[in-house]
């Protein structure tokens, strides 16, 4: 479980990455904006979609269909509490999700991340969670990193930001596609055609590495004791 304080920490307060390993590069666009809302003591993430909006929005909906079904344990990985509207001022299409803990920003911390102990949880519920995505809703993530990922209370992982998605992931796409340098495979940058759904692998082989990484580290500082 994480504390209530790591829950309330603001997006735009965060510290600038301390560690000089690959975790949690930034992506190379840049067209949302993030802000996090208190409604009545409840933290909701609010992000401004201006340009790749209507494809996050477009999973979100695609997400909705699977919600209420059992049989699809995979379902568990996603937010499906979301609204979409306008803001007053901007007219700007805006995404709304609860506040979970930014699975990146715990993986940067040198010492007492809450999800010390949690990595091979961690690396089952992402490929748990990014096979649903592939094989039931045929959507490729395109972006998976830490940076991506959230933690629910219950500890169940949550994969976020769809700006980058492709909606038929069975289908080889043409390189030019922008994800996260350090996670994006290859093969993306071309010069050929390529998978999406083997470039999401890669991508989710660099996260386990992160997330075991997490462990050794702190197996290694106890070892010094
Ligand atoms: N539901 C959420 N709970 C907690 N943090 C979030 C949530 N959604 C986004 N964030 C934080 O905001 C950052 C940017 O959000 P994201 O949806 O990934 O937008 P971008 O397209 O700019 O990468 C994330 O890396 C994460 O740290
Ligand atoms: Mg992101």
């Amino acid at each position: 479980m994480y504390s209530a304080n790591s829950l309330m920490l603001p997006v735009y307060l965060r510290k600038p990455h301390t560690r000089t390993r690959k975790i949690c590069g930034q992506a190379t666009h840049d067209d949302c904006h993030i802000h996090i809302v208190d409604k009545l003591g409840v933290h909701y993430v609010r992000k401004t979609l201006v340009r790749s909006g209507d494809r996050e929005i477009a999973v979100y909906k695609h997400l909705l269909h699977y919600q209420f079904e059992d049989h699809y344990p995979g379902i568990q990985h996603f937010i499906y509490t979301w609204s979409t509207g306008y803001w007053k001022h901007n007219g700007a299409q805006y995404l709304e999700l609860p506040y979970f803990l930014p699975v990146g920003d715990e993986l940067r911390k040198e010492q007492g991340s809450c999800l010390q102990g949690m990595s091979l949880s961690l690396c089952d519920q992402l490929l748990t969670a990014v096979n649903f995505l592939h094989s039931v809703v045929k959507v490729a993530h395109m972006d998976i990193k830490p940076d991506n990922l959230v933690l629910d209370a219950g500890e169940t992982l949550k994969v976020i930001d769809f700006n980058l998605s492709i909606m038929d992931a069975t289908c080889d796409v043409p390189p030019g596609r922008c994800g996260t340098k350090g996670y994006m495979a290859p093969e993306v940058e071309g010069p050929g055609l390529y998978s999406p759904v083997l470039a999401d692998l890669y991508s989710c082989g660099i996260c386990m590495d992160d997330f075991l990484d997490m462990d050794q580290r702190t197996e290694t500082k106890l070892g010094e004791d």
